[in-house]
């Protein structure tokens, strides 16, 4: 079954697939990869990549069209028929088993290595496999043990494993550091001089055009081309995603309210991690209405801590929490939501939003107690709550069929649109913004960037806390350095300068 270099391993040809409630998550694509080629599926949340992918693997079947595998049609009814024919896939999920070690998850299900007898000879293999493409692994270590990045190596060595030549990865950098990333790249590019056919699916502009030999880019649901990578500018590929201009540096006016008062005083605040260590140690700051204050540190510093002891999430075991003028060290989130303070939490899908709600209904949570959605205290006013979700879903661009599909159902960008409606309506005084676009692609990202500004502007204080320098210097007003739980300084944005924030956030430097 080898096939020449240049040669199309895959041809899937006019791809249709419609999901129940109406979307056409794949209107008529076609997609072909050549062996030894990284090809690049670049799209926003939701254009349809997955789809097409899952197709590819037998996890869905498509409506109509044809897939070719090394010359020949196929008909794929499950995973089972891709394995067979060379196709692996590193979910954008993983599917391991914490519990197990590596070379157990690696084997599950295979009935060849089913005894224990073959447990040695397959530690062999994945320690070869380890060697040749340039993997750091423990076969015997256990899943959890393993970082997010050792995780997608052990996604991968199962597909190698079962032989695969054409490999699909759904979204992989997304949950690498940089360094990860790079690394990654390596091994792909091994595997590329190896003969092996890639499929590398991102939202990452920059990413598609570093690594991949191909770009193909979708949007909402339709192929928009394919191009090489010497032949466009990131500004090209940014205008085929999102299908009009994008702003790479979003322009921040002034700060225009200039108040005597903070919104927030955060005072020798102590706060303790769910280890019981101290997280958050002594900090103390302000942060005024119409200002964006960012919080910069390496993840795990102690940023998350102190943001939901501020929500009310988390007690503090020193210090004081004021806003406006009350003092809410030990409130209840409740109490604090009802100071009209918004929350943008990091974990969107498990705190954010309840997945098996409808989206009016994820629109109201918080709301139901007002009027008009409220008549007489208990009886839902359903004729207001449609209109006001209809509302929201309009202002805030929310993609989805309508408003009775369940929140599960929207892609990362849609949800986070969701959970700002949902937090952003009724013109909170005090918005604390946790990694508000982590995992967001382009058009996403530029738009909670753009609301986030036009709430500053509008008066709101807020914190936000980032892993990205980039947002948190385009954003901030003023930022806040915080180290292994101390605070190094808050430095006005415009004397702050990248090195300098880099030594703080490392611990080198005080300000
Ligand atoms: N199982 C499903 N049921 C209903 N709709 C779905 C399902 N999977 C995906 N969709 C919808 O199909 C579209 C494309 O989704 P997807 O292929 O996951 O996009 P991407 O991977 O590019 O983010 C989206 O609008 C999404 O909401
Ligand atoms: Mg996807």
């Amino acid at each position: 079954m080898s096939t020449p270099l240049n040669e199309t391993v895959v041809l899937m040809k006019d791809i249709v697939k419609t999901f129940p409630g109406g979307v056409v998550a794949n209107d008529h694509i076609t997609f072909d990869l050549k062996r030894g080629e990284i090809h690049g599926l670049l799209g926003e949340n939701g254009a349809g990549k997955t789809t097409l992918v899952n197709i590819l693997y037998g996890l869905y079947k498509p409506d109509s069209g044809e897939i070719y595998v090394k010359g020949r049609r196929v008909k794929l009814n499950s995973p089972r028929d891709a394995i067979k024919l060379g196709i692996g896939l590193v979910p954008q999920h993983f599917k391991l088993v914490e519990v197990h070690t590596v070379v157990e998850n690696i084997i599950l299900g295979l009935k060849e290595y089913g005894f224990i007898l073959r447990i040695r000879e397959a530690e062999e293999r994945i320690r070869e496999l380890a060697r040749k493409y340039g993997f750091r692994i423990d076969p015997k270590a256990k899943i959890w043990q393993l970082s997010m990045g050792e995780r997608q190596y052990v996604e991968i060595m199962k597909a190698l494993f079962r032989n695969a030549d054409i490999l699909i990865l759904d979204e992989p950098t997304t949950v690498l550091t940089p360094q990860e990333t790079e690394q990654l790249f390596k091994v792909l590019k091994r595997m590329k001089e190896e003969g092996k056919s890639i499929i590398f699916i991102t939202h990452k502009l920059d990413e598609a055009l570093t690594i991949c030999d191909r770009i193909t880019v979708l949007r909402k649901g339709r192929k928009i081309g394919t191009v090489t990578p010497d032949k466009v500018t990131k500004v090209d590929l940014a205008r085929m995603m999102v299908g009009r201009e994008v702003l790479f540096r979003i322009s921040k006016s002034k700060m225009k309210v200039k108040a005597e008062k903070p919104i927030l005083i955060v005072e020798n605040l102590s706060v303790l991690s769910d280890k019981g260590v101290l997280a958050v140690k002594n900090v103390s700051f302000s942060v005024y209405p119409g200002e964006i204050l960012g919080i910069a540190g390496i993840a795990g510093s102690g940023q998350e801590e102190l943001m939901e002891a501020i929500a009310g999430l988390r007690k503090p075991v020193k210090g004081k929490i004021i806003i406006k003028g009350r003092d809410v060290t030990y409130a209840s989130p409740r109490e604090i939501y009802e100071l009209n303070v918004a929350y943008i939490p990091e974990d969107r899908i498990r705190t954010g939003s309840l997945p098996n709600l409808t989206l009016w209904e994820n629109l109201i949570l918080k709301h139901h107690r007002r009027k008009p959605l409220v008549k007489h205290k208990i009886i839902l006013n359903f004729k207001e709550i449609f209109k006001f979700a209809e509302k929201r879903k309009r202002e805030f661009e929310i993609v989805a069929p309508n408003i009775f599909v369940p929140a599960r159902t929207l892609s990362g960008g849609n949800l986070q649109r969701l959970i700002l409606a949902r937090e952003l309506t009724g013109k909170p005084d005090l918005i604390l913004a946790v990694y508000p676009t982590r995992g967001l692609d382009v058009g996403a990202t530029e738009y909670v960037r753009k609301v986030l500004l036009r709430e500053r502007d509008r008066g709101a204080a807020i914190v936000l806390v980032s892993e990205e320098l980039d947002e948190i210097f385009q954003l901030s007003d003023r930022i806040a350095v915080i180290h292994n739980g101390e605070l190094m300084g808050i430095v006005p944005t415009s004397q702050a300068t990248v090195e300098e924030i880099g030594l703080m956030m490392g611990g080198a430097l005080r300000r």
